[in-house]
């Protein structure tokens, strides 16, 4: 089957940063499904892991990235309780299995749902990391109730308009919360109001500045998509007393967890790979959380965040793609559809 993977990290400008090859196709094993890929989305952590790589040595076989998909379910293993072959899903798969850049992809059942029926292959692909991060932090990090919080509660949502934060902005509003996004340029801002943003400021400007002037200095929930360092200081000023942060990238620098006692306030980190890492006792919810998000989808409370497609799926395409998600301004996401023949 056709694949694209890395052999080592090398910039995306060069073209065997990522490379078009041949691997055999897998065979599903016990509670596993065997995909067939359709549509494909890239996201930061498949540039960061194909950086990571080492610079040195060729690994025999490259690594295949891909970590948001939308295909048809081909055969089951013998486990498998919750699919049938023929059946659309979508899903974002787990960081310590291949992703899912070549034809065929195999996934643990518990971790993939029936794909939207009202929206294509490509407006899926588009959503299920994202869409699982954003549920996960919100609902189980941060606490908030899908069901809806009393009126007046207020979300900062800093980073809106990327994957992540168009998805964070819907179910915040889903939530009943009051949302303000932040995005640093007119595109990006438009972006955000149109999934729903009640208000939009800049991150490149002081934050607590500007809620100031919102006349909401302090918001009982903060969400950064973005560096969790960089936005430390302001987190800590904008938190309500008994607030609730949380953060899903890696800190560069150490932060002052102290700065939150005086308010019993909460930090709390959100890794979408967690349950399929540790294969915790209720990875089963991240089939649950995507299945509940179909539904939204195909009630027309949650739209999808596609705003392109490369098509085929090729290594050229995939190198264009990552540049564009390591240029740090994406909108929405870029998915590739599509196989050469
Ligand atoms: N922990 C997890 O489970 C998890 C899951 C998914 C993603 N992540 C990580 O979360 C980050 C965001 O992911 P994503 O998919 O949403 O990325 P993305 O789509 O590439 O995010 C792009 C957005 O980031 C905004 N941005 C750029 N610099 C910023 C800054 N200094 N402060 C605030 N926002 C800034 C940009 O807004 P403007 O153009 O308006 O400036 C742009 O719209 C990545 O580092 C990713 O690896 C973690």
């Amino acid at each position: 089957m056709k694949a694209i993977g890395c052999t080592r990290s090398l910039l995306i400008t060069g073209p065997d940063s990522l490379q078009d090859f041949e691997l055999s196709k897998p065979s599903p094993q016990d509670r596993d499904l065997l995909v067939r890929v359709e549509a494909v989305s890239v996201n930061p952590v498949d540039t960061k892991i194909r950086r990571s790589q080492a610079a040195e040595g060729q690994e025999a076989t490259p690594r295949v990235l891909g970590w948001d998909v939308a295909g048809v379910v081909e055969s089951v293993g013998t486990l498998v309780r919750l699919f049938q072959a023929g059946d659309e899903v979508y899903y974002s798969g787990s960081l310590v299995r291949p992703g899912a850049n070549s034809e065929y992809h195999v996934v643990d059942e518990r971790l993939v749902a029936q794909k939207p029926a009202s929206i294509n292959m490509e407006e899926a692909a588009a959503l299920p990391l994202t869409a699982i991060t954003a549920y996960e932090a919100l609902f189980e990090r941060l606490g908030i109730s899908p069901q809806g919080e009393p009126e007046g509660k207020v979300i900062l949502i800093i980073g809106g308009a990327g994957g992540v934060g168009s998805l964070a902005i819907q179910l915040a509003k889903i939530a009943n919360l009051h949302v303000i996004a932040t995005a640093s340029r007119p595109e990006s801002q438009a972006w955000c109001r149109k999934m729903g943003a009640d208000e939009v400021i800049d991150h490149t400007q002081s934050i607590p500045d500007q809620l100031e002037q919102l006349h909401r200095p302090m918001v009982e929930y903060i969400l950064n998509t973005s560096q969790t360092d960089q936005h430390w200081e302001a987190m800590c000023k904008a938190i309500k007393p008994q607030g609730r942060i949380c953060g899903i990238v890696d800190t560069m620098e150490s932060v002052d967890l102290n700065a939150l006692k005086r308010k019993s306030a909460t930090f709390v980190w959100e890794f979408m790979f967690t349950r399929s890492m540790f294969k915790t006792d209720d990875m089963i919810e991240q089939h649950h959380l995507l299945t509940r998000i179909a539904e939204w989808v195909d009630r027309n409370t949650i739209q999808s965040t596609l705003v392109e497609t490369l098509s085929p799926i090729n290594a050229a395409n995939l190198r264009t793609a990552h540049a564009m998600v390591e240029s740090g301004r994406m909108i929405g996401k870029l998915v590739l559809a599509g196989w050469p023949s």
